[in-house]
């Protein structure tokens, strides 16, 4: 019997997708730090029983009517919003995703990107390795502070949550907004919860951690900008399209809130010239929420398992669309 085929579209450690290659044919995109070519996903989708993707492939309709064998796609994120999953289920096709692997990582980097701006850490260090820094001064580089200030959280799920328990330790003030209440977050946290235009005019810091979708595209535009306090600094280590990036240059330049730290971006990667990357007063960085070395190697085996299983006739760990579970009658 012909071994299922695998294709995976990023160059990945060997070790790593060693569940796989026992047992599947595994094929890779060459290359780490080059997308696959569009060309390249539709003529490999076609042969794949199972894909293994990365946040920046975009799997559509046309990659899932091309893969008439395709079983799984096993995305290396918790975020899935480059994936149409209703298409997918009614293709019978099983997503995974990698949360909880990822969760303490990603709030690691929230909370050092929160840090870095207010305490403006990036420019410091740029400053000094320029050769700028003559004396010391009363005001030399002076930031915000975040120990008992008012943080916002937009997105209580449990990277927000373990972004709230990294806030108790600096003493802040945790105001939270989601789609629904987080009774967790509220009694081991002591965060509180609140509308919107609330948790926009209250705090200090607004950290986004939603995921993207219909709702929250460009929920952070222009009005709700205008809401926040001058001296707030806005957070955002979800999705680029959460934010009308035009409405947050414009409120950075008039004043209107005093800084953002921001992981991601409507497009990635961001152009050189963007104007949001002239600004002092903004920290950018490379989409690099839940990079760390200990983190990636759990989000492969992560989506090693989650094909594995699928191809065994098995349910997925972290599977995306449950409404697949029924159509294909498996068990958890
Ligand atoms: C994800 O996994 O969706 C995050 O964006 C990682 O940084």
């Amino acid at each position: 019997m012909n071994k299922p085929y695998v294709f995976i579209t990023r160059k990945l450690p060997d070790e790593a997708i060693k569940p796989l290659t026992t047992l599947a044919e595994v094929k890779m995109w060459p290359y780490e730090d080059v997308p696959v070519t569009r060309e390249v996903l539709l003529s490999e989708a076609k042969k794949a029983d199972a894909l293994f993707t990365m946040l920046s492939d975009r799997i559509d309709r046309e990659v899932m009517e091309a893969g008439e064998s395709l079983k799984v796609i096993a995305n290396l994120a918790v975020g899935f919003d480059n994936i149409d999953v209703s298409f997918a289920t009614e293709r019978g096709i099983a997503i995974c995703n990698t949360p909880d692997v990822l969760t303490d990582t990603t709030a690691d980097l929230t909370f050092a990107l929160l840090l870095a701006t207010a305490r403006r850490v990036v420019e410091a260090a740029e400053f000094v390795k320029a050769g700028e820094w003559k004396s010391w001064s009363p005001s030399l580089l002076a930031g915000h502070d975040v120990h008992h200030k008012t943080i916002g959280i937009v997105g209580m799920g449990k990277i927000g949550q373990a972004v709230a328990k990294r806030a108790t330790g600096f003493e802040m003030n945790i105001l939270y907004h989601n789609r629904s209440r987080n009774e967790e977050a509220e009694r081991k946290f002591g965060a509180t919860y609140c509308t919107f235009a609330e948790l926009l005019e209250k705090s200090d810091f607004v950290v986004c951690l939603t995921p993207l979708t219909n709702e929250t595209r460009w929920l952070f535009n222009r009005e709700a900008f205008q809401m926040m306090k001058r001296s707030a600094i806005f957070i955002n280590a979800a999705r680029g399209a959460v934010v009308d990036e035009e409405a947050l240059y414009d409120a950075l330049i008039n004043g209107e809130i005093a800084g953002a730290g921001l992981d991601v971006f409507e497009k990635e990667p961001i152009d050189r010239n963007h104007p949001l990357l002239a600004l002092n007063n903004v920290v950018a960085l490379p989409h690099i929420g839940s990079a760390s070395v200990e983190t990636r190697v759990k989000m492969m085996e992560l989506c090693c398992r989650n094909i594995v299983a699928v191809l065994k006739g098995e349910a997925p760990e972290t599977l995306v669309n449950q409404q697949w579970l029924e159509k294909t009658r498996r068990v958890l």
